[in-house]
């Protein structure tokens, strides 16, 4: 059986460990694409990641180039390319920049490997992925975004840390968009069925929740050169996993909604079914009337920072 072929464009933070994550559960051969003047960065990387897997056992291959054609038919490409956010610098600051590098990143894209299923990552995530559906043309099920797997994970690692449980058996779903606007949920977070607002006080559960809208920029405070990068790379990867194995995942994507909870053409987080043809199903869920307006207000910022890239560029 032939090996998915997964391109990683970005061979930075975020694309590299993608990558460790992606050789070490095998999910296919995988190609780490940076841009020429990194000269052999990438190449170099890709040699160190093959040069683990006989220690830890993984059959992948790896490698590194700065050109497109060597990614040719791919079946999934994964989109990291791009400035990261510095300390004292919004997700906004990089929306020209970014989406300028998107735009030349997808055309490439849409040219070697017009039949892949696209996962945008760079920032600000969720004008980058609608900027990569406009360029590709691509069927919104196979145009999507991670941040929502990645957000998911921090609120449901505060809440395992808070209950003192296994994250093992922490559940819990988040909407909207990948900034300060993002709707962790109440009302579906569990320790296996439980709901937390049985075990968590109102108040510390707003502060858990504020925590997990504000995680990304409590480590670019840390870190000060720049943004996370083991957490968000092991979420995109999950996301490769649930395509390439075709797995029916329900997992928070940002993911095209037109009728889906009223949105009208944009990209947002919401619940989806994800499988070997992408984005398979949006999921509607019975929103609470605080989790309604909070998610409306979340839709309500993606639009006006798509409105702004779309008047910058
Ligand atoms: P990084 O600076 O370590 O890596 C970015 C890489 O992109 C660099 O190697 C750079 O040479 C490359 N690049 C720039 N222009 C390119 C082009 N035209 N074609 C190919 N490669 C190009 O940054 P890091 O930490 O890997 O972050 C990457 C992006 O992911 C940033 O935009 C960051 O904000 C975003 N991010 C998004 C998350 C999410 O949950 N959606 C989480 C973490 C980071
Ligand atoms: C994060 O949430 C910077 O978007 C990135 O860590």
């Amino acid at each position: 059986m032939r090996r998915a072929k997964i391109t990683i464009v970005g061979a930075g933070n975020v694309g590299a460990t993608t990558a460790h994550w992606c050789a070490a559960a095998e999910l296919g051969d995988i190609l780490l694409l940076d841009i020429p003047q990194t000269e052999g960065m990438p190449a170099g990387k890709a040699l160190d990641l093959m040069q683990a897997s006989p220690i830890i056992g993984f059959d992948s291959n790896i490698q590194g180039t700065t050109s497109y054609e060597q990614t040719r038919d791919s079946d999934v490409v994964v989109i990291t390319a791009g400035l990261p956010r510095k300390p004292g610098m919004s997700r906004d600051d990089l929306l020209k920049t970014n989406a300028q590098i998107m735009a030349g990143v997808c055309r490439e894209v849409k040219n070697t490997s017009p039949q892949a299923i696209v996962i945008v990552v760079s920032n600000p995530l969720d004008a980058m992925v609608q900027k990569a559906r406009q360029v590709t043309g691509f069927p919104p099920q196979r145009v999507m975004g991670q941040a929502g797997v990645l957000d998911t994970a921090r609120y449901c690692t505060f809440l395992a840390l808070e209950l003192g449980v296994s994250v093992e058996d922490v559940r819990a779903m988040l909407l909207g968009g990948h900034g300060d606007t993002m709707v962790p949920l109440r009302s579906s977070a569990s320790v296996n069925g439980v709901p937390v607002t049985q075990l968590i006080p109102a108040d510390r559960l707003d502060e858990i929740i504020q925590r997990t809208r504000t995680g990304g920029g409590e480590i670019v405070g840390l870190l000060k050169t720049g943004s996370a990068y083991y957490a968000p790379a092991a979420a995109t990867a999950q996301m490769v996993e649930a395509i390439v194995r075709d797995k029916k995942r329900l997992l928070p994507v940002a993911a095209y909604c037109d009728a889906e909870y009223q949105v009208g053409g944009y990209y947002v987080g919401v619940p989806v079914i994800l499988g070997a043809g992408g984005v398979e199903r949006i999921v509607e869920l019975q929103l609470t009337a605080e989790e309604q307006a909070e998610f409306q207000n979340s839709v309500a910022a993606v639009k006006a920072l798509v409105a702004t890239m779309d008047s910058l560029v």
